[in-house]
């Protein structure tokens, strides 16, 4: 058994039991849930042996981390949506309020006008400099049902959205449901793109985003088998795949349960990006040492 592989085997099963109880989104499932979550959270940080901000080990491979389960996921989530337009799917970390907690921190930005959820300012006249700025630009990476864009443009952020994943299911979905909503999301764009293989066109990535958002995504990537032409895990490209993907000066916003803080920034911070800041949740103390169940990180791209 390989160094600390007892300990990473807790949160793949983290991902992994979310995935059983599928419908996350019905009560029965979320208590289930959450009970399990921080039982394994709990787990996880009593037999934590990481050294602060090194890179973390990788994770026991699951199902989690192929396309075909997400495909299959997927297809499932569209027949119900067929069926009972009310039911959108899962959404991801609902138990922890992690769509909450990312939609807060980016109003706190906006607040402090490093984010803009309108055009904001004057465009000048002749020679004068501009301080006119555009509304923020997202993407969400792994869109799945797309929710945490229909979100985000619900709180009244107006800019350019585009929502990418690998499965073409997902794409179908999330497209089906801003089909169901009105002309205020028809701007909420969704692409097929497999964030790891992909080459983003320009038409759509531009100068890249202002802001690139991953909520479970990395989660599912470190659970996949398959390796890069380095003979590498997968997820041992996605740093380098998402700062291709954000403006310099732009954010990378990531939320988290397999991974806890510190591997998060042991995974992310390196030569584009550097770590800003991160979300509230509520921690627990365990063995002297404190967490929570689900993390949300800010990295600023340099
Ligand atoms: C745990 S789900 C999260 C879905 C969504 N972000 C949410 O919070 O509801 C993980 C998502 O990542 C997508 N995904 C996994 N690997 C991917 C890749 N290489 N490229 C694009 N999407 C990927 C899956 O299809 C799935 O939709």
């Amino acid at each position: 058994m390989l160094p600390g592989s007892r300990r990473k085997s807790a949160p793949r099963l983290r991902l992994l039991v979310q995935g059983l109880f599928h419908r996350g989104s019905r009560p029965l499932h979320i208590v289930t849930f959450s009970v399990y979550n921080t039982a394994i959270a709990i787990h996880a940080l009593a037999t934590s042996t990481m050294a602060d901000s090194t890179k973390p080990e990788h994770l026991n491979t699951s199902a989690l981390g192929t396309r075909a389960y997400w495909d299959s996921a997927y297809t499932t989530e569209r027949t119900n949506f067929a069926l009972d337009p009310a039911d959108e799917g899962t959404v991801w970390f609902s138990d922890a309020g992690a769509e909450e907690r990312m939609l807060a921190f980016l109003e706190s930005l906006a607040d402090v006008d490093v984010l803009h959820k309108e055009a904001d300012g004057e465009v000048a006249q002749g020679e004068e400099e501009s301080d006119f700025a555009l509304p923020t630009r997202f993407l969400d990476l792994g869109t799945g049902n797309g929710h945490l864009l229909f979100a985000l443009r619900e709180d009244g952020w107006e800019g350019e959205m585009v929502g990418v994943d690998y499965s073409a299911e997902s794409v179908r979905l999330a497209e089906e449901i801003k089909a169901s909503k009105g002309a205020e999301y028809e701007d909420v764009r969704f692409r097929e793109f497999d964030i790891l293989k992909g080459e983003a066109e320009k038409e759509w990535l531009g100068e890249g985003f202002d802001v690139v958002l991953d909520k479970g995504t990395f989660d599912a990537i470190s659970l996949s088998d398959e390796k890069d032409a380095q003979g590498r895990r997968v997820a041992e490209g996605y740093r380098e795949a998402v700062e291709k993907l954000v403006k310099r000066g732009g954010r990378f916003l990531i939320t988290s349960c397999n991974w806890t803080e510190e591997e998060v920034k042991g995974w992310f911070e390196g030569s584009e990006l550097e770590y800003e800041d991160r979300a509230e949740y509520p921690s627990f103390t365990f063995g002297g040492k404190t967490g929570s169940s689900v993390c949300t990180l800010c990295f600023k791209r340099r």
